[in-house]
């Protein structure tokens, strides 16, 4: 199969990860003989300094002519602490969001076995742990109306859904329910906000399509208690935007490093593969970032182009890494902590 992929590196921690996603990628596509096109494109901070646009219209033009697109990080401190900038790096990411259309962000959280120590939480809680949230990526308050009033003294952001939006989102939930184990969880506040009663009322009317499918709804103020208690007992969770981008990082705990969790945002033509972790700015550079979350994340393309079995290799040599402490400083405990690098060439070997 011939593949072209586009590589957006963007900022910190970005590239060296992206670098070693990509050994594996190559592994995978010779020993499965498959052709790899990499096309890299600029996003993010690195994107600003050199055409002073956080998602460049040729970055788009290159994402909408692949067949998926993976992605490192964005984000600069530069940034951070100057609330007068005018272009940030994370408009371009909202930016390419919006333009490739991706609605629907899943993000899994599993527990390895090797791992289960590293978890903040009691392991008898967390064992069996394998959920997978789905957050909806270009609604809700992140894309509503916002502004000031009031001489800039009064500031609003609004949380708009339309049914459509739901819908899609909730589709894509059923559908993953289905081939997991029939369960779907709709977090919203639907006892206090008129968004979240639009969805509560569009994924009920949906049950009837699905009716192997056990639904339950719940608040995300519960949701966010119980999902620390007692993770396992979640399988898909669909939510809207922000309530969405709050558990996913809480849930991310749950594994033990935010180095490991992957994520895809399917779009409606090209989908978009990326770690959950940020640009770790303080490490950028230092070849110690820990890579798996983004060889995790190429996993999912894999299996989302349908190589299913790319994907379980790729899988299987993370495994592998893990249980002989082939790992970065994140995970070393005491033991020999490899590079990113050497982590990367470890598992295209292995593969
Ligand atoms: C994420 C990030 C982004 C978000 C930021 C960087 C805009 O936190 O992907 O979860 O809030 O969606
Ligand atoms: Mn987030």
């Amino acid at each position: 199969m011939k593949l072209n992929i586009a590589l957006l590196a963007g900022d910190g921690i970005g590239p060296e990860v992206i670098d070693q996603a990509v050994k594996v990628c190559n592994a995978v596509a010779t020993k499965f003989d498959h052709t790899i096109n990499w096309t890299p494109a600029l996003t993010g901070a690195a994107a600003i300094d050199a055409v002073g646009e956080p998602y460049p219209d040729e970055t788009h033009a290159i994402c909408e002519a692949a067949d998926a697109v993976l992605f490192g990080a964005i984000g600069h401190p530069r940034f951070d602490n100057d609330p007068s900038a005018k272009v940030r790096p994370e408009q371009g990411l909202l930016k390419m969001r919006q333009k490739l259309g991706l609605f629907a962000n899943v993000r899994p959280t599993f527990t390895f076995p090797s791992l289960i120590d590293k978890s903040p939480l009691k392991q008898e809680r967390i064992e069996g742990t394998d959920l997978i949230f789905l957050r909806e990526l270009t609604g809700g308050i992140y894309f509503g109306k916002r502004g000031r009033e009031d001489n800039g003294n009064t500031a609003y952001d609004t949380c708009t859904y339309t049914r459509a939006e739901v819908q899609r989102l909730a589709k894509k939930g059923f559908e993953m329910a289905m081939k997991r184990s029939k369960k779907l969880c709709c977090v919203d506040k639907a006892n206090v906000l008129e968004s979240s009663r639009l969805w509560r009322e569009t994924v009920q009317a949906m049950e009837s399509d699905y009716p192997e499918v056990k639904v339950s709804y719940e608040f995300v103020d519960a949701v966010a208690m119980r999902l620390v208690q007692w993770p396992n007992s979640y399988d898909v969770l669909i939510t809207e935007n922000l309530f969405g981008d709050i558990l996913t990082d809480e849930a991310s705990v749950i594994s033990g490093s935010m180095g490991l969790m992957p994520s895809a945002s399917l779009g409606t033509k090209t989908s978009l593969y990326e770690p959950i972790h940020g640009s770790y700015p303080q490490a950028a550079g230092k070849d110690i970032a820990n890579p798996l979350a983004t060889v995790l994340s190429a996993a999912m393309l894999f299996e989302d182009l349908d190589l299913k079995e790319e994907a379980e290799v790729i899988r299987s040599a993370v495994n592998t890494s893990l249980a002989k402490g082939i790992v970065t400083e994140d995970l070393a405990d005491g033991g020999k902590a490899y590079k990113t690098s050497e982590v990367g060439d470890w598992l295209a070997a292995c593969i």
